[in-house]
């Protein structure tokens, strides 16, 4: 019978003695705000959309090939729990051309970039366990020490006119002995920021001594507009194969392959026994067809990546050009990945913000505080798109500002 405490109250369900609900790590993770403001605007007509971090042309044409003939072949069986042996020579040969060999034996071929990285955490962090951050930071990594029951320090970038940058004294700091991992996205998602050689060296050297983790997604290494590198840099460039690190890694973003679900990891060789138990109780394998495809685009998908960087470099170079000729927007040019996390005066909280901006302006942004309590303030523009998407977007974002500075005055 339903129960009410005050007369006129709505009837409230009897408490259950067994409540049929997740354990508190799971349920107190917080949903999604990027998704907030999508599922709310993409019922919506004439929203531009700029929120997710998703390439905005189909897979090339090779690489669907690759898994259309696969599964023309007949390979629908499971295969080995660290991926089939062409995958992981492939991705030992590309590691080895960016950065420095590595044998297949170090990696495994995961159901994702999102799985590489629940994998890594799985090996390492025990319920109870100290790991750090740097934030602000896409909140899928800052969630999963927290789905195993771990603890997260956040070690935060400032925002000031060059861009994000890294006080690595701070993050040193915060890397007290006993910690059990760092978790470091470079190039980063939401900001851009790239972590430089020299405090790489300085990072690594400190956890090396101390016998921390590195836990190091380098999902965007190849959306890295420095001059002259394909690649930005990688604690893979040299550190060595015994080192207490694991690179994670995804075909999603460089080689535009979001649905295809596949990515990567780099460990110790030590290690690996593990990982492959893990994956066996996580997906126990990636699709056959979707290793295949990834074979191809890693063989021979490296004009795909050279073009995909150069079109990113060039919605950057724009976006940011219109964004800072807009009163009241600070935004300064990041060095990698596909995104520009830029400060709006006087926003106050960006959740509320974004939600006006759909509503009012048909314009679809990620609220900075998607990214945590450090991303306040702020708000995030996915740049894979095109010159008349992104023009069309800061106009509406420009039209937007001056109604709202009229409603002020
Ligand atoms: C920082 C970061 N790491 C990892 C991923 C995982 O990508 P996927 O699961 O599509 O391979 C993403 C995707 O947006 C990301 O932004």
């Amino acid at each position: 019978m339903p129960t009410s405490s005050h007369p006129g109250s709505a009837p409230q369900p009897p408490a259950l003695p067994h409540p049929p609900v997740a354990r508190a790590a799971v349920a107190g993770i917080p949903s999604s705000r990027i998704r907030e403001i999508a599922n709310t605007g993409m019922a919506e007509k004439d929203v531009l959309a700029f929120w997710f971090g998703e390439p905005d042309q189909v897979t090339p044409a090779l690489i669907r090939e690759a898994a259309c003939a696969s599964l023309a072949r007949g390979e629908t069986f499971y295969t080995q729990n660290l991926g089939i042996p062409e995958l992981r020579d492939a991705i030992a040969a590309y590691v080895g051309r960016l950065h420095r060999p590595v044998a297949a034996a170090r990696v495994a071929a995961t159901a994702s970039g999102m799985s590489a990285l629940m994998l890594a955490v799985q090996a390492l962090v025990d319920p109870g366990d100290r790991v750090v951050a740097v934030t602000p930071l896409w909140p899928n990594l800052t969630g999963i020490p927290r789905i195993l029951s771990a603890n997260v320090e956040r070690v935060c970038l400032s925002f000031g006119a060059s861009g994000w940058t890294l006080d690595v004294d701070r993050l040193l700091a915060a890397l007290a002995p006993g910690t059990r991992a760092l978790l470091l996205n470079s190039p980063n998602n939401p900001t851009g920021w790239t972590i430089d050689r020299d405090a790489q060296r300085a990072v690594f050297d400190h956890c090396d001594r101390h016998g921390i983790w590195i836990v190091a997604d380098d999902v965007y290494e190849r959306l890295y507009y420095g001059d002259d590198d394909v690649c930005a840099p990688s604690f893979l460039d040299f550190a060595p194969e015994t080192a207490r690190l694991i690179s994670t890694n995804s075909f999603s973003k460089a080689w535009m392959m979001t649905g295809f679900r596949l990515g990567w990891i780099v460990a110790p060789a030590e290690l690996m026994p593990d990982v492959g138990k893990l994956i066996e109780f996580n997906t126990s394998c990636s699709p056959a067809f979707v290793q295949r495809a990834g074979v191809a685009a890693i063989t021979d998908g490296e004009p795909t990546v050279a073009a995909t960087r150069a079109r990113l470099r060039h919605a950057r170079d724009r976006l940011i050009a219109d964004l800072q000729d807009l009163p009241g927007v600070q935004a300064a040019t990041p060095q990698g990945a596909m995104y520009a996390l830029f400060r709006i005066a006087g926003m106050g909280d960006s959740l509320a913000f974004c939600r006006r901006l759909v509503a009012d302006a048909g314009l679809g942004l990620a609220p900075g505080s998607a990214f945590g309590p450090d991303g306040e303030g702020f708000v995030r523009w996915c740049f894979a798109a095109s010159d008349e998407r992104l023009a069309e977007g800061v106009a509406r974002l420009g039209r937007f500002l001056d109604s709202r500075r009229e409603r002020a005055a």
